[in-house]
C-alpha cells in the first residue's frame, strides 16, 4: 500500500510541502535524491554532537562526485540549518564553508569521499546546553527544524528543495569550552511563504528511478537492479511537524 505525498500535503495545510514525506523501513526519503538514515522525525537528542546521517546515493542508485561533464543527475551540493520558530535561532551546520573551526562544516558532498552515507557531527552550539524540555520562555532548547537543503539535477532537471527534518533538544547537552557561540552561526529566520518560494515543488516517491550518468559505478545506468529495489516493508505516511510537535 502506498500513500501519496499529496494526501499529507492537505493534511498539513501548506501549499508546498516543506516536511510531508514517506518512511520506507526508517529511511526517509526527502524532497531530493538524499535519503536521510537518522535522525528519525521528533526524536529527543542531545549528547556532544548532533549526528545526522545521510544517504547521497539514494541507496546506490546515483553514484558520487565528481560528476561527468553534464551528468543527467547529480547532487551539486547540500547546506544545513538547525532552526526554530519556537526560539527564534537559525544555526549553520553546513553552508559549504567551514568556519569557527568547523563550528559551522564546510561542503557535505566533499567529507568522507567514497563513502555514500554522510556523517554529519555538528557540536552543539553553547545556548542549547542543559537538560530536558526548556525551562522558560527565553530557552533556546526545544522544538528544532533540521533543515536539508538540497542544490541537485534529477533527470536533467536542476532543482533546490527544503526538506524540514522535526527534532527535539531535550535530551542532556553537556557544557565543554568547544562549544561555538550561538550568535556565531545564527541567521535571519525566513517565513514559510517565502522560504516556499525559494524553493522548487519537486517530490520524489520512493522506489522511482533516478536516471544516471553512464556505466560506471553502483548504479551509474539508467535500469540497474537496485534502481527498482522495493522495499517489502511497511509505508508510513508522516503527516509532519505541525501534528508530531504539539507534544513535546
Ligand atoms: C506541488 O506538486 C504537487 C504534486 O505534483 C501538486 O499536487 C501541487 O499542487 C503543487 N503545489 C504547488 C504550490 O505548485
Ligand atoms: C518546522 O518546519 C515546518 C515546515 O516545514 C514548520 O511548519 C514548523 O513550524 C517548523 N518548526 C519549528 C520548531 O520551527
Ligand atoms: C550549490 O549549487 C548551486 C547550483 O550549482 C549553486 O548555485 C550554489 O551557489 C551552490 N551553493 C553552495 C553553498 O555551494
Ligand atoms: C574541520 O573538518 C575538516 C574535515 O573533517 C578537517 O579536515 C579539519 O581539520 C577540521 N578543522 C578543525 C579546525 O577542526
Ligand atoms: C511563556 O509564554 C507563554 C505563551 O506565550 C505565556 O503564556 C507565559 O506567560 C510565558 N511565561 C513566562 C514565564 O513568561
Ligand atoms: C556560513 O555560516 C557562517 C556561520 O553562520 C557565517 O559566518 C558565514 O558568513 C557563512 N558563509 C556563507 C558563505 O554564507
Ligand atoms: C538570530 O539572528 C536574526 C537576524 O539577525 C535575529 O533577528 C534573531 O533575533 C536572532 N535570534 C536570536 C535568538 O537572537
Ligand atoms: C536560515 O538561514 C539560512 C542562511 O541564511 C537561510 O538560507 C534559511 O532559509 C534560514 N532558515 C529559515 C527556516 O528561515
Ligand atoms: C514573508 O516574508 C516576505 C519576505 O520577507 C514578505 O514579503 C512577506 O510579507 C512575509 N509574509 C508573511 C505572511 O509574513
Ligand atoms: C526519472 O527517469 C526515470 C526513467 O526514465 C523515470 O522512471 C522517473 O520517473 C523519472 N523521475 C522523475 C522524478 O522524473
Amino acid at each position: 500500500m502506498l500513500f501519496r505525498f499529496s494526501l499529507a500535503c492537505i493534511l498539513a495545510g501548506a501549499a508546498r510541502c516543506l516536511n510531508a514525506q514517506q518512511i520506507v523501513n526508517g529511511q526517509i526519503y526527502t524532497p531530493g535524491i538524499a535519503i536521510v538514515d537518522s535522525p528519525q522525525p521528533n526524536t529527543p537528542l542531545g549528547g556532544d554532537y548532533l549526528q545526522v546521517a545521510i544517504d547521497v546515493s539514494s541507496d546506490g542508485q546515483l553514484q558520487l562526485p565528481p560528476y561527468g561533464s553534464n551528468p543527467k543527475s547529480a547532487i551539486w551540493n547540500i547546506t544545513m540549518f538547525l532552526s526554530s520558530y519556537v526560539t527564534g535561532w537559525n544555526f549553520t551546520i553546513s553552508n559549504g564553508t567551514a568556519s569557527n573551526g568547523n563550528g559551522s562544516l564546510g561542503e557535505l558532498m566533499q567529507q568522507e569521499p567514497g563513502s555514500t552515507v554522510k556523517h554529519v557531527n555538528w557540536v552543539w552550539p553553547d545556548c542549547l546546553v542543559g537538560s530536558g524540555p526548556p525551562g522558560n520562555n527565553d530557552s533556546a532548547r526545544g522544538l528544532y527544524n533540521i533543515s536539508i537543503r538540497q542544490n541537485f539535477r534529477l533527470n536533467g532537471s536542476d532543482e533546490y528543495t527544503i526538506f524540514d527534518l522535526p527534532i527535539h533538544v531535550t535530551n542532556s547537552i553537556p557544557a565543554q569550552s568547544n562549544r561555538p557561540s550561538c550568535a556565531s552561526l545564527n541567521n535571519t529566520l525566513w517565513n514559510q511563504s517565502a522560504l516556499a518560494d525559494s524553493a522548487n515543488n519537486f517530490t520524489r516517491i520512493p522506489g522511482t528511478p533516478i536516471q544516471g550518468n553512464g556505466k560506471t559505478g553502483a548504479g551509474g545506468g539508467l535500469g540497474g537492479a537496485g534502481m527498482l529495489d522495493w522495499r517489502t516493508g511497511v509505508h508510513v505516511l508522516w503527516i509532519g511537524a505541525t501534528l508530531f510537535m504539539l507534544a513535546l
